[in-house]
């Protein structure tokens, strides 16, 4: 054997060797100081556990006893993978913070299928970054003081008005139909009561069952009907991409393209159709379900809470009363600004209720916390709500509460604790919108109207939030005098 041949013997072998270490290494993840916790049966690990529906006032059994029998970070197998939950305020802020160098955001495959693979929930990097830039450009806060504002009161006053007295409607359905007309007139200039926005909501309807949906792709099933939902969404959206790029060809005056967020994108980014497409679906998607449910949470725990209803209308008949004398009809930025108890009523909807709950990431190398290891490649459920409704970080944590909120608790102070709009690089560009939807739709609703419940309902986690109902209601109108 000459040297050569030996020396590459050699060199195969330690390349044999290197291989199978890792191979070791990969598959025996005891290297590492896990978190205690269970990894269930095999492939499914404890999936159907975690996603069994529970009260959205609650974090569920499932957290509860993981929590009591392994602490606030356990290692679980969830949605195929192996994963780290973190019911840590301090490991959440961590993981939202180091989106991009330790963490990555990383949702199931299902929700990219049907949200698209140009999703702003799902893109990461730099595609992510510029499609934030998009949004966030058109939701500046100068655009929300001026346009969004008057928006804003028209779809709620539009909404609240048609309502009748003594006969019982669905709360969710008219807090849906205000989100989504404000939307659609957002993104895409639509009008409300128009046949083709309402045609777009009932496709709208069918789509969304399918993201909540397990994603079982034959006929008949809610994820077969929600892509079918999503074809026709996207050619409804082209075709209104195609109008609005055929007036930019023709060398109108750019100013004429409608000044939505479709007529932006075209004339400021170099997004393909394709990516336009999804961006746009995602940004109906994200700005829709969210806000209108934070609603009718609002709705349901005030309803209950009769001390803050009253508190309430003190604040906003004295806005009302104060416009009344200067004679300015509409609501302005000054007067948003005015609402402080209605801010302490948003925040506590949002700390009790948990409109989304969990967010997904993964680990993107190892990293350590607190002594504990997260394998490279794992999943990573940093559950905001858990921390909502810690009773060692809100006292009395199931009690709606919104004085809670007034001057300056400890609890309330430290931002690791309370996050219901996520973090980091990706914290939610719209709450700012969302928060001022919420204030001038519970201006009017408790200038105009008493509510109770027609029906007993209450909210639940599966995981989304939905009341099964949709919040029965009956309103009786205040008489103004
Ligand atoms: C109360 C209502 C809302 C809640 C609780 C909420 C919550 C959240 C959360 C937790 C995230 C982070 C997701 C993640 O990190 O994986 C997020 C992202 C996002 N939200 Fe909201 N949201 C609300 C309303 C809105 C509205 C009205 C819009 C308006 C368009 C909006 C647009 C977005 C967008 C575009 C993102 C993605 C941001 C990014 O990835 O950079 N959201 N939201
Ligand atoms: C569009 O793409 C070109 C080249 O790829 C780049 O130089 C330019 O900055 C981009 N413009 C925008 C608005 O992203
Ligand atoms: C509501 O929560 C936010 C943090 O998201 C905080 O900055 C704000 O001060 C809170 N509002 C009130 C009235 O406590």
């Amino acid at each position: 054997m000459s040297d050569f041949e030996f020396f590459l013997l050699v060199s195969l072998l330690i390349f044999i060797l290197y291989v199978i270490l890792n191979l070791f290494k990969r598959n025996r993840p005891s290297n590492y100081n896990l978190p205690p916790g269970n990894m269930g049966w095999p492939f499914i690990g404890e999936t159907i556990g975690y996603l069994k529906p529970y009260s959205a006032t609650t974090t569920g059994a499932f957290m509860e006893q993981h929590v009591s029998r392994f602490g606030k970070i356990y290692k679980s197998h969830l949605f195929g993978e192996p994963t780290i939950v973190s019911a840590d305020p301090g490991l959440n802020r961590y993981i939202l913070q180091n989106e991009g160098r330790l963490f990555e955001c990383s949702y199931p495959k299902s929700i990219g299928g049907i949200l698209g693979k140009w999703s702003m929930l799902v893109v990461v990097g730099e595609m992510h970054r510029d499609m934030r830039l998009i949004s966030l450009n058109f939701l500046t806060n100068s655009r929300l003081k001026t346009q969004l504002l008057k928006e804003v009161e028209k779809h709620t006053l539009w909404v609240l008005d048609s309502w009748k007295e003594n006969t019982p409607f669905c709360a969710q359905d008219e807090a849906k139909k205000f989100t989504f007309n404000l939307m659609a007139k957002h993104i895409m200039s639509l009008d409300p009561g128009e046949q083709e926005t309402e045609q777009l909501k009932k496709e709208y309807v069918t789509f969304m069952k399918g993201v909540v949906s397990p994603p079982l792709n034959f006929p008949g099933t809610a994820y077969w009907k929600a892509l079918k939902s999503r074809s026709t969404i996207l050619n409804f959206i082209e075709v209104k991409m195609e109008e609005r790029q055929q007036k930019l060809d023709e060398g109108n005056d750019v100013e004429k393209v409608e000044d939505d967020l479709l007529g932006w994108v075209l004339k400021n980014s170099n997004l393909s159709k394709e990516q336009i497409l999804d961006l746009v679906l995602s940004l109906l998607f994200a700005g829709h379900e969210t806000s209108s449910v934070s609603i009718v949470l609002a709705i349901y725990f005030l309803e209950s809470c009769p001390t803050a209803v009253h508190q309430l209308r003190e604040e906003h008949e004295e806005i009302a009363k104060a416009k009344m004398l200067s004679g300015q009809k509409d609501l302005t930025w000054d007067d948003y600004k005015k609402m402080e108890f209605t801010q302490c009523v948003i925040n506590e909807t949002l700390r009790f209720g948990n409109v989304v709950r969990f967010l997904h990431r993964k680990a993107i190398k190892d990293v350590r916390y607190k002594g504990y290891d997260i394998p490279c490649g794992w999943k990573v459920l940093p559950v905001i709500a858990a921390v909502h409704l810690d009773p060692t970080i809100f006292d009395q944590p199931h009690v709606f509460d919104p004085w809670r909120w007034q001057g300056s608790v400890p609890a309330t102070t430290s931002p690791n604790n309370f996050m219901p709009f996520g973090g980091g690089p990706r914290l939610c560009t719209g709450s700012e919108l969302a928060k001022v939807e919420m204030a001038i739709f519970i201006h009017h609703l408790v200038l105009k109207y008493h509510w109770e419940l027609a029906d007993s309902d209450q909210p639940f986690a599966y995981p989304y939030l939905d009341f099964p109902k949709g919040l029965p209601i009956r309103i009786r109108r205040i008489k103004t005098v």
